[in-house]
């Protein structure tokens, strides 16, 4: 193991600066996030505070505007809350430098994001291999093809991201998601384009992965019921949020 791996191991993170449970990989305090628009202030999260349980799977519901992907961002460390702290194992966001943070999403997060953010002018191939070239990291061939397959981009290896259609770029933006096999998957809405087969497909996927790699998954979503059993529902309104 080399040292950034070792700096980036459970181990370290249990050095704790925030008491915690050794069930709880992600939380959130008091988060709130205000956006400025000219003289307006938009209160988009009011005090938002949450747990999600290792090798869990959690949805993130709410209208179109009411926070989810603000939520997401916030809950992953891309973006910053106006007040609040979110910490990995106990660890505070806040008290990591940038390039600590960096390497810890880099090291235990995956992402699908609403936009996709595939590359345009390189191979679907090289797009799902990005997370293993920026972090400087082995991938598993096999578990490419793994994926490849389950996600039935095998045939688009080749292609470049313009030539696909937005369910197949959506498809080629989970692999890269899962490709290092991160701790945390965080979705945003990743079945959004999808017809009803490839969302069946999307949803035993992450199940199965939830099952036989432990992955713990947030997933932000428009349709109810996505997944039946996933272990914690949030729901946004009006800037608040109710667990159920
Ligand atoms: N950078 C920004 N500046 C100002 N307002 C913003 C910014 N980003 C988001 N908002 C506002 O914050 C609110 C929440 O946005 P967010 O993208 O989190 O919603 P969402 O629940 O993900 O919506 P959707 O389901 O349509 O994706 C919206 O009213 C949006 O207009
Ligand atoms: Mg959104």
């Amino acid at each position: 193991m080399n040292k950034n791996n070792e700096i980036m191991s459970d181990r370290f993170y249990y050095n704790s600066e925030k008491r915690h449970s050794d069930e709880i990989i992600l939380s959130c305090d008091d988060i709130s996030k205000t956006y400025e628009n000219g003289n307006s202030l938009t209160n988009v999260l009011k005090h938002v505070s949450l747990e999600i349980k290792k090798e869990s799977i959690n949805m993130i519901y709410g209208k179109s505007g009411s926070g989810k992907t603000t939520l997401l961002n916030i809950l992953a460390g891309i973006d910053t809350a106006s007040q609040g702290n979110v910490y990995y194992m106990g660890n505070r966001y806040n008290s990591m430098k940038e390039s600590k943070l960096a390497k810890l999403r880099g090291n235990n997060y995956g992402f699908v994001f609403q936009a996709y953010h595939l590359i345009p002018r390189i191979s679907v191939e090289e797009n799902i291999l990005c997370p293993a070239y920026i972090n400087g990291k082995k991938y598993d061939r096999e578990y490419y093809y793994f994926l490849s397959k389950e996600l039935g981009i095998e045939k688009l290896r080749k292609k470049v991201s313009y030539q696909l259609s937005g369910g197949e770029q959506q498809r080629v933006a989970i692999a890269r998601a899962m490709l290092l096999n991160p701790k945390i998957v965080f979705a945003d809405e990743p079945t959004g384009n999808l017809d009803s087969e490839n969302t069946k497909i999307i949803t035993q996927l992450f199940c199965k992965l939830n099952k036989e790699y432990k992955t713990t998954f947030i997933i932000v979503t428009h349709e109810e019921n996505l997944i039946e059993n996933c272990t914690q529902i949030i729901r946004i309104k009006d800037g608040e949020i109710t667990i159920e």
